[in-house]
């Protein structure tokens, strides 16, 4: 069987993962899939930072020219921000590939325009990875629960912000504390800014929000508050009333059925309940269904190999596809309910 051709855009830390994996792991990817996956190219930013165990011959800056060559079967992106990844995508489905995506910012400022790419051009859209990092999550929402209904998703999506909040609770340690030690272990980035001001969970609050209610919804919609403000008074008076503080992201349906909404910010929540064993940089997401009742999803929510165990099955996914000449679920928003800001659902 001809090898399936993959192009990697971006090579950081979910990105090498992907490319180690996809060579260790190439012989059962092979017999899953049913042919062979081969990394055929690799767009990076900057030349001369060729990593261990990849092919430096495959690193290239001109991402433009990978996605338009017409012998790519799948374009995986893992760079992230709005653009380039943006046009790479779009470029890379008009020239017939299907996309892997861990792009949760892209997806929820404008995932509606690469649905509309995906659909027109007969391709795959695959984005497991950019909410909860190894969490199945968006299979469980798209597929799993298709035939339910969901009323209700809840929980924490920000692994650097849970770490924050859990150091503050167990150390008694300020918020800036907390983030300092946060930087120092690597669990925040040089700018936490996206983390801290709930930017990220908000993203991912509104890609879950259009999945769980297949209605749009963009990043835009969600009310949001981060964790800057939290104090060690704060954590410490939660503590009193044998409770904790976490960053939750809350997506609803109204009661009348007619609306959604979602929201991210700090609540405090009973030390009792499942989400308050949530510790340092772990994700945890309920899903209320009619049906199904309340299903708790656990795991790591981010880091390279743990966001790149999603992205593979996202490709394996996509690669079965190609092979059996089909084309996964499309976007899912039929239902156009309206969007409310949060206070007048
Ligand atoms: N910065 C994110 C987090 C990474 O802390 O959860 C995964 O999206």
């Amino acid at each position: 069987t001809q090898p399936l051709k993959v192009a990697l855009l971006g090579c950081g830390v979910v990105g090498s993962e992907v490319a180690r994996i996809m060579t260790t792991h190439a012989t059962d990817l092979a017999a899953r899939i049913g042919a062979p996956v081969e990394l055929a190219g690799v767009g990076v930013r900057r030349a001369g930072r060729e990593r261990p165990g990849i092919d430096p011959q495959l690193f290239t800056t001109d991402s433009e020219s990978l996605v338009k060559r017409d012998d790519i079967d799948v374009v995986v992106e893992v760079i992230g921000g709005i653009e380039p990844a943006r046009t790479l995508i779009l470029t890379a489905m008009e020239h017939g590939a299907s996309v892997v995506s861990a792009n949760k910012a892209l997806l929820a400022e404008d995932g509606a325009t690469l649905h509309a790419a995906a659909a027109k051009y007969g391709v795959d859209l695959y984005y497991e990875a950019s909410v909860a990092g190894a969490i199945p999550l968006l299979r469980p929402l798209r597929e799993s629960l298709a035939g339910d209904k969901v009323n209700r998703v809840l929980g924490i999506v920000n692994g650097t912000t849970n770490f924050i909040l859990d150091r503050m609770d167990s150390t008694g340690a300020g918020f800036a504390e907390a983030l300092d030690e946060a930087t120092q272990l690597g669990y925040a980035e040089a700018d936490p800014t996206a983390d801290i001001e709930g930017f990220d969970a908000a993203a991912k609050a509104a890609i879950l929000a259009g999945l769980a209610f297949h209605t749009r919804v963009t990043a835009a919609d969600v009310y949001r508050e981060g964790i800057t403000e939290v104090t060690a008074a704060d954590v410490a008076s939660a503590k009193s009333m044998d409770s904790v503080v976490k960053l939750l992201a809350i997506c609803e349906r109204s009661a009348d059925g007619t609306s959604v909404s979602a929201r991210v910010h700090p609540a405090m929540i009973p030390r009792s309940h499942p989400l308050a064993s949530v510790r340092e940089a772990y994700n945890a997401v309920f899903v209320e269904s009619e049906a199904a009742g309340s299903l708790m999803f656990y795991g790591p929510g981010a880091g390279g190999a743990p966001t790149a165990s999603a992205v593979l099955g996202d490709l394996v996914a996509v690669c079965r596809n190609k092979l059996s000449e089909t084309t996964g679920p499309g976007e899912s928003a039929y239902a156009n309910l309206e969007v409310r800001p949060v206070g007048q659902a």
